[in-house]
């Protein structure tokens, strides 16, 4: 009886120990700038939202152009633009009229800076913290200043998780060689899951007639379509791998079919960054009624069912 099961009990997903009305997520970097946006998404029914990876000091970022469209998706190197800790804590002091849950961002160069954006967002009504350690085009932080290894992967989570005791989801990069330590590392560790994966880079494009790169800073990190084989494999390994773990599995979704594409893979929860900017927030509501429509065409009542599907028994 699937064909007249309503949209919201057919996606229904439990996450970080929350109800999700929708297994899609706002992925980090994308609109969570502001709690009027969030309160937005919320409204508009994405499942969870990421605010932007926020630094005890203000970034200003890499200088423009930060981000470019190109046929098989986006590159962009922002460079952690955001207000800084204590603006960010006023921005986000009161979340009780977002209708889902937040996750905080947290970045850090050293061991202070984790400790204290640490223990500020304890105390904000974040369901949960993802700690980026991935990102590939922002010196001092992610690929950039080695925190994609499994030696600081554990040092990352054991500063954190002395500060907090919030769900921490450890976003792994892309096509990482290391990925199965990653993973040994953030379980020992005590994270709660994984989000899989970052942009992958450094890439660039170079604007032929300026004879220059396009992105201010020369390089970025690759997003959408082109990025999403490597989410599902990522995503396909930490579930073989880990199947306990929780995966927010990100790259690439711009439709309901990517979607479930990545929940066969194993992913719990499904970050969209780039189609939201490419289909506005309206992206939510679309992609969780195209997700709908293939499950009550396929007989299936709940994503459990599909869950990890693809995988040889
Ligand atoms: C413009 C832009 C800004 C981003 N900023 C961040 C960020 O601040 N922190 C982060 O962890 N990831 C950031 N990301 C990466 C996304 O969260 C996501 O992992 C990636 O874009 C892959 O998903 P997608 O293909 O759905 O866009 C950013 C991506 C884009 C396109």
């Amino acid at each position: 009886m699937t064909s007249s099961q309503s949209r919201d009990s057919l996606l229904r997903t439990d996450l970080f120990g929350r109800t999700l009305t929708s297994p899609l997520i706002l992925a980090s970097g994308i609109l969570g700038t502001t709690k009027s946006l969030l309160k937005r998404l919320g409204e508009i029914g994405a499942g969870a939202v990421t605010i932007k990876s926020i630094s005890v000091a203000p970034r200003a970022g890499h200088p423009n152009p930060t981000v470019l469209s190109f046929g098989p998706g986006m590159i962009n190197a922002v460079g952690y633009s955001n207000p800084g800790l204590k603006k960010a804590c006023e921005e986000y002091a009161d979340l009780s009229d977002v209708a889902c849950p937040v996750i905080g961002s947290l970045i850090g160069t050293k061991a202070e800076e984790f400790a204290q954006v640490a223990a500020a967002f304890s105390l904000l009504d974040f369901a949960a913290i993802e700690i980026p350690i991935s990102c590939p085009h922002t010196p001092g932080y992610g690929k950039l200043a080695r925190q994609d290894t499994p030696e600081a992967v554990l040092e990352i989570l054991s500063i954190v998780s002395g500060e907090t005791d919030k769900p921490l989801f450890i976003k792994v990069p892309a096509a990482a060689q290391n990925l199965s330590e990653l993973v040994d590392a953030s379980d020992q560790g005590g994270a709660a899951g994984i989000t899989a994966v970052n942009t992958i880079g450094p890439g660039m494009l170079i604007n032929i007639d300026a004879r220059r790169p396009y992105l201010g800073f020369g390089i970025g990190g690759v997003s959408g379509p082109a990025l999403k084989p490597l989410a599902v494999s990522a995503t396909y390994a930490i579930n073989e791998q880990a199947p306990h773990l929780p995966i927010i599995g990100t790259g690439g979704v711009m439709n309901g079919r990517d979607a479930i594409e990545l929940i066969m893979a194993g992913a719990t929860g499904v970050g969209m960054g780039t189609a939201v900017l490419d289909r506005g927030i309206e992206a939510f509501a679309v992609i969780a009624d195209e997700m709908a429509e293939w499950m009550r065409d396929n007989d299936i009542s709940n994503l459990n069912e599909i869950r990890g599907a693809a995988h040889a028994k």
